[in-house]
């Protein structure tokens, strides 16, 4: 079940989201005898494999892992570690989170994504920061991750160089 603009949008038990949140408008662009829909539990073998080998290595994901990983997407398992860290007087002066994304390609990999990292101005420039990503880099190291990725402003590149990252890809985006 998802929420969007306070509508709750259920799905079909066999459905991963909700088909009312397909775009009439899109759908009706679509070439004549096209269609559209969200993914569905029995789709391990229509082709959507298949077609992700065309982004990347996929690798011999069986029917069973398959419908696995479309319960944990559905379920939303576990994908969340927001972390603090707390001065001597019990206050938070920092934070991080690692988001845990479950993908298909790369036989079923799991990527972190780091967000919301941020230390009080006032505690700045006492490794605090870089304690909050290497914490973080442990969560997604442990749990599997094949790789963390975020993306940061120019003015903060430096610091996640100093962390152990590397300038990859360009950011894009849609805001609503
Ligand atoms: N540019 C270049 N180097 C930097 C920067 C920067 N903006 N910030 C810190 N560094 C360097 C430090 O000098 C230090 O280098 P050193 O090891 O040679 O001494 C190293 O990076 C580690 O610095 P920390 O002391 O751990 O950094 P700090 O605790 O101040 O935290 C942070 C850095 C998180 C960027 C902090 O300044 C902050 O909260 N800024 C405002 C919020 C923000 O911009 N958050 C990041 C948003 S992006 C995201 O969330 C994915």
């Amino acid at each position: 079940m998802a929420e969007t603009n306070g509508t709750i949008h259920s799905a079909p038990a066999d459905t991963l989201f909700s088909p009312s949140l397909i775009s009439p408008d899109v759908v009706s662009a679509l070439p004549e005898g096209y269609s559209m829909r969200p993914l569905q539990r029995t789709d391990f073998d229509t082709g959507f494999l298949d077609v992700l080998r065309v982004l990347t290595q996929v690798g011999d994901v069986t029917q069973q892992e398959f419908e696995q990983r479309f319960d944990q997407m559905k379920a939303g398992a576990g994908g969340y570690h927001v972390l603090v860290i707390m001065n001597g007087e019990g206050k938070i002066v920092g934070t991080g989170a690692l988001i845990v994304e479950r993908k298909f390609i790369h036989h079923l990999g799991l990527v972190g994504h780091i967000e919301d990292i941020a230390v009080a101005k006032d505690q700045q420039g006492k490794k605090l920061g870089l304690r909050i990503i290497q914490a973080l880099d442990y969560v997604a190291e442990k749990v599997g991750c094949y790789k963390t990725i975020l993306d940061c402003s120019e003015a903060n590149e430096g610091f996640y160089v100093k962390c152990g990252f590397k300038r990859a890809g360009l950011e894009m985006a849609h805001y609503y």
